[in-house]
């Protein structure tokens, strides 16, 4: 672990080479019926079950070399458990352990061995809204499937958007803690960040503490449509959708799951160059918001957000 330095924190610093997160990891629910959350997520949603003797459930986007995406953990009251970014080697852990506590992000765990499935080394914290999240390395890894063009399976975790009350203030916490950057504005409502090559890997909208949903990239718009008819045959029909945003130009499709969680199977986000890529202010519209305006729904079909009831009270595992 690297040792604290006054440096951090001293807002008269020269600016310096940010710490930064590189992906998404996996996220972590607790539900209340896991096993029609684990059945929905295998038989429905196409997620691979990866074994484990914890009484946890692992699940892996077929297409991904990371060990699983979801995590799922039996509760009493539905709650986001952890969210799971990677970075990319132990010393960028230790200088990210730095940036969040100087950004006043609380400590769960200092850097150390990680004791989940996968192994791997980094450390938990809570952020501004009180979601435990984890930036963790060396962790294990799988070999991924090839999926072909239009097969409707998940390549892997596209992205996850966030409610906060002080919605600008987060996107200032997830800068200056993980390095996120701003790769465009809906208005001054919706902000959309990139830890990668990728236009998002996170989004943050207005509202009490809270997930709103996770994507899962898709091999093009022939497996969402696919996809689609699959879900639509299992009497989980789409809830939002199918269209096309503005902002990062991504299909989208969204769905509920048993547990009433909102999960997107999305294709054709945009690339950027992160290094020079500059955030725009898309101008709120309902085009702006589905470049079609063919599908079902919107976002009043959408689950009414209310604060997450893990908020600053981290899983035992
Ligand atoms: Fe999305």
């Amino acid at each position: 672990m690297a040792n604290s330095t006054s440096s951090t924190s001293d807002q008269s610093a020269t600016p310096h080479v940010q710490a930064r997160v590189n992906d998404i990891r996996f996220v972590g629910y607790g539900v209340q019926d896991l096993e029609a959350e684990k059945n929905f997520y295998i038989d429905a949603w196409k997620l691979v079950e990866v074994p484990s003797d914890d009484g946890l459930v692992y699940l892996a986007a077929p297409g991904s070399s990371t060990q699983y995406c979801v995590r799922l953990r039996q509760t009493d009251e539905p709650r986001i458990d952890v969210i799971s970014w990677a970075a990319k080697d132990e010393a960028e852990v230790d200088a990210l352990f730095e940036q969040v506590k100087a950004a006043g992000g609380k400590p769960v765990t200092e850097p150390g061995a990680l004791t989940g499935l996968g192994g791997g080394y980094g450390f938990r914290f809570f952020d501004i809204s009180g979601f435990t999240i984890e930036v963790a390395t060396g962790f294990e890894r799988r070999e991924p499937e090839i999926l072909a063009d239009g097969e409707p399976r998940p390549e892997k975790i596209s992205h996850v958007v966030f409610h906060a009350p002080d919605h600008k203030q987060w996107v200032k916490f997830y800068e200056a803690a993980l390095g996120f950057k701003v790769s465009d504005w809906l208005g001054d409502f919706m902000c959309f960040l990139r830890c990668n090559e990728w236009h998002h890997r996170m989004a943050v909208v207005p509202g009490p503490p809270t997930f709103n949903h996770i994507a899962y990239d898709m091999p093009g718009v022939d497996a969402i449509m696919k996809g689609l008819k699959r879900l639509r045959s299992m009497d989980h029909d789409v809830v939002w959708g199918v269209g096309r945003h503005t902002a990062g130009n991504n299909i989208f499709s969204y769905y509920l799951t048993p547990g009433g969680w909102a999960v997107e199977y999305t294709s054709d986000l945009e690339k950027v160059d992160d290094a020079t890529w500059e955030a725009k202010v898309h101008q709120p519209s309902l085009e702006t918001m589905d470049q079609w305006g063919v599908g079902i729904g919107g976002p009043q079909t959408m689950p009414q957000p209310k604060p997450d009831t893990g908020l600053f009270n981290a899983p035992e595992v």
